[in-house]
């Protein structure tokens, strides 16, 4: 019946133009080994402590299952080390963290020809990882003497730019989930970073978060301690080059908002994206803007293969939504799960699940991602909105 019901709707969406341009997997490792006390891990050692991407398994997801995107995570504070703090100045030794990271993003762009996404993985959070997502001061928060400032939120993502500004094959995302914090500071971080990028004459697409992780079910909802829904403010981001899209977290578990909610036990899925993203969706419409949901994911079981099927087909049916990248894959994660239950393993190729059984590549990846990968998705010129 329900397959029934979506070759109905591939045959009538086929007739019309491909709407879905970036599709892929986030590449997570580069926020690494810093869980603990404060300080853990920074700068930490590159393969160790953290890594950005296996090539090789890149290399598999382009060539072989024809994705395009790849969301690339790291740390504002290996970038911008604390004895610096948060701003254009970046850690300049001869191997250092940007230099590592831009061989990451080149060998995507540059070597396969795909786009990636660029993600400062912080919680619009800065000067201590060690307990993400609750540590660090809110950037921009002026009663926290120790919290980086909107400013210099400005001039780090003008510097970050500045160095990809003539790759048109990057997008750039302002921040990782900002949560509990006033909506109101998110847009004007989120605006600062937006008109650095352009000073910085780099034209590529922007995504943007909105509050309580970014979550697409509560866009319209209060959030954590009574902060702002976040479609009362993020209509008011504007962008000389109109190439800026709505930033979408979207899980499929018991609270449908946080990948967190998967750790352990919850690993069925219960909340349908299609009814949870409904309001975006008109919100979207209204304010006549796109997203990207850049983090989603569903266990190893035949219900959860039911959800991301419904919301990738539901993503596809909606001209709002122009992308978007599952969580995660990537170098470190060994037999760890990024979400949604503790067997289900990581989406990197050739892995095993904690039980030793093949990762989540070969179960959840064949029976409800594979299939929902367009065939015409966008290859060349600038990222952008269309
Ligand atoms: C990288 O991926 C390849 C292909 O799956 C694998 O053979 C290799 O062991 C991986 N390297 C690391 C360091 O995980
Ligand atoms: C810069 O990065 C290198 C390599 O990871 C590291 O050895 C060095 O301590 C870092 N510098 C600062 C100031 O954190
Ligand atoms: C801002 O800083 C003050 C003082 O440290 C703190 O009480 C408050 O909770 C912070 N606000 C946010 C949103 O973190
Ligand atoms: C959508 O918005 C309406 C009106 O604000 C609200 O009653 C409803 O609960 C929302 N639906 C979801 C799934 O958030």
């Amino acid at each position: 019946m329900k397959s029934l019901q979506n070759l109905g709707l591939l045959a009538a969406l086929s007739l019309s133009t491909a709407k879905l341009l970036y599709v892929g997997v986030n590449e997570s490792g580069g926020e690494f080994g810093v869980f603990g006390t404060p300080g853990t891990g920074l700068p930490g050692t590159f393969g160790v402590n953290y890594a950005f991407i296996n090539e090789s398994t890149v290399d598999i997801f382009v060539d072989q299952e024809k994705i395009n995107f790849f969301r690339v995570t790291f740390l504002m504070e290996r970038m911008c080390p604390l004895e610096f703090g948060l701003g254009a100045r970046f850690n300049e030794t001869r191997m250092q963290y940007f230099s590592e990271y831009a061989a990451a993003i080149n060998h995507i762009t540059v070597t396969k020809g795909a786009y990636a996404l660029i993600d400062p993985h912080n919680y619009m959070r800065y000067n201590d990882p060690s307990n993400q997502p609750f540590s660090g001061s809110v950037i921009g928060n002026t009663s926290d003497p120790n919290a980086a400032t909107t400013a210099q939120f400005g001039e780090f993502w003008g510097e970050l730019a500045r160095r990809f500004a003539t790759n048109p094959k990057v997008v750039f995302g302002i921040n990782n989930e900002p949560h509990d914090m006033p909506t109101q500071l998110i847009l004007a971080n989120d605006q600062i970073a937006i008109d650095a990028i352009r000073a910085a004459g780099a034209p590529q697409l922007i995504l943007a978060p909105g509050n309580g992780f970014t979550g697409g079910h509560s866009w319209t909802q209060v959030t954590g301690n009574n902060d702002a829904p976040s479609s009362e403010f993020l209509n008011k981001l504007s962008d000389p080059l109109k190439n800026t899209a709505i930033d979408i977290h979207e899980y499929l578990g018991e609270l449908a908002g946080r990948h967190v909610d998967f750790s352990g036990q919850h690993a069925e899925c219960t909340q349908p994206a299609p009814t949870n993203l409904a309001n975006l969706t008109l919100w979207l419409r209204e304010n006549n803007l796109k997203a990207v949901i850049s983090e989603f994911g569903g266990g190893d079981n035949q219900n959860c293969y039911d959800f991301i099927d419904d919301m990738l087909t539901y993503l596809a049916a909606n001209d709002e939504y122009i992308g978007w990248t599952i969580w995660a894959a990537g170098p470190l994660w060994g037999t760890s799960s990024p979400c949604c239950g503790p067997d289900t393993g990581s989406l990197e190729p050739g892995m095993l699940n904690d039980l030793g059984q093949p990762d989540a590549f070969s179960n959840v990846w064949p029976n409800a991602v594979r299939p929902n990968i367009p065939k015409d998705l966008k290859r060349s010129g600038v990222s952008s909105l269309d």
